[in-house]
């Protein structure tokens, strides 16, 4: 099959590679389309570590079952289904917590891009051994998971928008639903609306927020803000954006998202919201990255937390937002820019690193993707 292979940081592009059947509690998936996270790109930089290479990259995606290995219950070929990067497995600590999100073994074979046997399906041309990205690995005609790691999804739902659902769309409504919990008529600021902070727009305004301000660097980016809810527009190049936000909202926000990755923006996120306001933090900073606050200000009950994919268990809030995407109420379409093929991957990076554009979506098997 066709699938992008990253070899090593910054030396990426289509190979043939080959993929093995499913094993026992695996299926094999038909990929229609796949979305282009941010994380990707850090990861084809090098910049969440080393280790991690070379690797079939892309972990936001859907399409068809295909093959099914034994001991898989309750799938049957032919079923769309959107993919996620975290199988929790129920028993660990985190998981026996609740905190599903954080599942050891899940993040072990996430990190290490490898299957529930420790082994990977994924061999390139010349017989090297490549990781499953993000355990998913779904810029590919076709990927190997754990049963656990596929959730289907309603049959009205075109794929090429359910391939949102499994990273951006997750982490978007996880940090705004569980991670900060916006009530009814609460003030969000959301900083950063590319792929993800636009979906958490869309998630705040579904939420009951009375006001969204949204901050970016891009005039363009706080217009198609606008248009999926935000209430105000703060560019981030203001002399004193935080301020702006403060100001709009008498004395700053309940809850301000912070969906970029940088201190810069950690920073913003902390100095917009107001005395006892949460800062949630879901962007992804490189490796060895620092944020300092003013320390004086925890005096005033404020509290910054971070948010890792939907804050809750994965599969099943995917699950709640494939009926909420079946039943047209998220704006999947509106938050994609460009359609593209599995050779236009490394210029959809260049275009993120220049801020242009929202999310581009891999039409892998255009046809499929379409669908229905
Ligand atoms: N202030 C405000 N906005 C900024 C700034 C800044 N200093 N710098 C960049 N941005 C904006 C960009 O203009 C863009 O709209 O942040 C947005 C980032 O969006 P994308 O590049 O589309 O990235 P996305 O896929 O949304 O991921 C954002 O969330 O899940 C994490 O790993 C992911 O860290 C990444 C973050
Ligand atoms: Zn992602
Ligand atoms: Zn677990």
């Amino acid at each position: 099959m066709r699938a992008l292979v990253l070899r090593e940081p910054g030396v990426l592009g289509v190979e043939t590679v080959m993929l093995a059947a499913p094993a026992r509690g695996e299926v094999r998936v038909r990929i229609a389309a796949a979305g282009v996270c941010r994380s990707d790109m850090h990861l084809a930089e090098g910049g969440l570590g080393a280790g991690r290479w070379p690797v079939v990259l892309g972990h936001e995606g859907a399409g068809v079952i295909d093959a099914i290995g034994e001991g898989v219950r309750g799938l049957s070929i032919g079923d769309h289904v959107a993919l996620t990067m975290v199988a929790p497995c129920g028993l660990c600590d985190p998981c026996r917590r609740g905190e599903r999100t954080l599942c050891e073994p899940a993040g072990r074979r996430s990190l290490a891009g490898m299957m529930a046997d420790g082994m990977s399906r994924l061999t390139a041309g010349d017989g090297v051994v490549l990781q499953h990205g993000f355990g998913v690995a779904c810029f590919a005609q076709y990927a190997v998971l754990d049963a656990a790691a596929v959730v289907e999804i309603p049959r009205q739902l075109p794929l090429w928008q359910a391939a949102l659902l499994g990273c951006g769309a997750l982490t978007a409504f996880g940090a705004i639903s569980h991670a900060a919990r916006v009530g009814i008529g609460d003030r969000v600021c959301v900083v950063g609306c590319g792929g993800v902070g636009l979906q958490a727009v869309a998630a705040a305004r579904l939420a009951g927020a009375a006001q969204i301000i949204a901050v970016d660097v891009s005039e363009r980016k706080l217009e198609a803000a606008r248009r999926l809810g935000a209430t105000d527009g703060v560019l981030a190049g203001d002399p004193d954006p935080a301020g702006r936000v403060r100001a709009l909202t008498g004395g700053g926000v309940d809850h301000a998202l912070e969906v970029v990755g940088s201190p810069a923006t950690m920073r913003l996120a902390w100095d917009a919201i107001r005395p006892g306001g949460t800062a949630v933090v879901v962007g992804l900073a490189r490796v060895g990255v620092e944020v300092s606050l003013p320390a004086i200000e925890f005096l005033s009950e404020k509290r910054i937390i971070g948010s890792y994919y939907a804050s809750a268990d994965p599969p099943s809030a995917l699950r709640g937002l494939a009926e909420l995407a079946g039943a047209g109420r998220l704006p999947l379409a509106d938050v994609v820019s460009h359609r593209i093929e599995l050779d236009g991957i490394p210029e959809a990076f260049e275009r993120m690193r220049r801020g242009e554009g929202s999310r581009s979506v891999v039409m892998i098997d255009p046809q499929l993707a379409d669908q229905p």
